[in-house]
């Protein structure tokens, strides 16, 4: 297994170039089942969730040509072998249950396993197995597994949801789009890797209007076509290295970054004392000396401040002047974060869904342990500024959605060093 070892070593300096989104990759890839012809991705992030889902795919009979370290993904579902996805498939990465309406807008019928709770939460599929019925699918969960079937087709529907779910919209809309008739999302999510997927969809013969907004209008087709799609570049990971340069000070340009799917990030990092300006490349991150002020966050559904890097802008306040309060909305379980920096000598104090953090002059370098991938990246900005040598291990949590993280630091002066255990 893994470690990184951290030696904090000042501010960063230089540019990052932002890879592909994993959350949209991930979407993307499932697309290519909607369709007979070839689906090319490029600005596919290496990663081990995307290696993990092209195994998947290829296991259902997709032709995978993604050689190792490339950056582009040839996907032909030209015939399918099975429509199953067992447990022990989907129970590695949540997202391969997005295979099942796929399948089931494809060949009218899909076994894929339920993908259980995460650390992060319960993480139920109620909304997205609800949509489907409301399409004219019969579901039946049976020893762990949903097995899904429409015999007759799937016909369009109004759904609405009860709250905004990202994975739930994407789901629905990748599925209605095969599906006979319109199908409607009302309170739909709003995410910007949303809005990517319909981009690709509609390229390839989907007629889908409304993506980024909280309603959905999609429009069954009887057929999709094959297509070359760029995949949007990582909005969460750009804002990770914004974080890692408010806190050690610097000056970095995030090249490629989405700087409109990043504007409540923008803001609080406004607040903070850090200067995000827009350039014509990406996103300028500049610090100057001085300590940070304190901000309060809310997690949001977009374009609220993400879940997903909630834990990185606790790492931040942790040495900010003063007392912030970070309130998380989405997931009920995302502070597992809090004991591992309060190694490295962070003040924080968790009521229920709020974490009270009271900055510190320093953080003490310290051994440290990754639990989920965003909570793993935080420990990796607290170990940057911290004095001393801090060893984060258990990183295969962090691979699951970082490419190359220890280079993109080190081009920029971060001493952060992969070592095997
Ligand atoms: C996506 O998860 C992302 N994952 C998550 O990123 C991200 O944190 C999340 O959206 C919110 O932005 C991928 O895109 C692969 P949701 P998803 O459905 O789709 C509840 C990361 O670190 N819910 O919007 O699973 C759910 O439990 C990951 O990269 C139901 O109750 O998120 C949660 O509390 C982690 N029933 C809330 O809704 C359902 O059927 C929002 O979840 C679906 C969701």
């Amino acid at each position: 297994m893994d470690k990184l070892v951290i030696t904090g070593n000042g501010p960063l300096k230089g540019e990052i170039l932002i890879s592909g989104a994993k959350n949209s990759a991930l979407k993307l890839m499932v697309a290519c089942l909607l369709t007979d012809e070839p689906l090319v991705l490029s600005r596919m992030p290496n990663l081990a969730d995307t290696r993990f889902l092209s195994e998947l795919l290829a296991s259902l009979g997709v032709e995978v040509y993604w050689p190792r370290g490339e950056n582009t993904c040839h996907l032909n579902a030209a015939t399918l072998k099975t429509t199953i996805a067992p447990y022990e498939q989907v129970r590695k990465m949540r997202a391969s249950f997005n295979v099942l309406g796929p399948l089931l807008a494809r060949e009218g019928h899909a076994t894929v396993s339920l993908p259980g709770g995460c650390a992060i939460g319960a993480r139920p599929v109620d909304l997205h197995l609800q949509a489907f019925e409301a399409m004219g699918a019969d579901i039946v969960i049976e020893e762990g597994y949903v097995k899904a079937a429409a015999i007759r087709g799937l016909k369009g529907a109004e759904i609405e949801f009860p709250f905004p779910s990202v994975g739930a919209t994407e789901h629905t809309m990748l599925t209605a789009t095969l599906a006979k008739g319109v199908t409607t999302i009302k309170n739909a999510a709003c995410e910007p890797e949303i809005e990517d997927l319909a981009d690709c969809l509609n390229a390839m013969g989907a007629k889908i209007s409304g993506a980024g907004t909280s309603t959905i209008e999609i429009e069954g087709v009887s057929k999709l076509n094959g297509h070359k799609h760029l995949v949007m570049a990582d909005r969460i990971e750009a804002g990770t290295y914004a974080m890692a340069v408010a806190a050690t000070g610097g000056d970095v340009l995030l090249r490629d970054a989405p700087v409109e799917g990043l504007s409540a990030m923008i803001e609080s990092l406004e607040k903070a004392g850090v200067s995000a300006m827009p350039e014509e490349s990406g996103l300028r991150i500049q610090r100057a000396e001085g300590r940070l002020k304190p901000v309060d966050i809310n997690t949001a559904p977009h374009p609220g401040f993400p879940t997903d890097l909630q834990a990185q802008f606790m790492a931040l306040m942790t040495t900010a002047d003063g007392e912030s309060t970070i309130r998380e909305n989405i997931f009920e379980n995302r502070f597992m974060h809090v004991p591992e920096l309060s190694r490295l000598g962070a003040k924080i104090q968790v009521k229920g869904n709020e974490a009270i953090v009271t900055g510190v002059d320093e953080l003490k370098a310290a051994p440290v342990m990754a639990t989920d991938l965003r909570a793993s990246v935080s420990l990796v900005i607290a170990g940057l500024v911290a004095t001393g040598t801090t060893t984060v291990s258990r990183v295969y949590h962090l691979d699951r959605g970082f490419e190359r993280l220890e280079e993109k630091l080190e081009a920029c002066g971060g001493k952060v060093i992969r070592e095997t255990e």
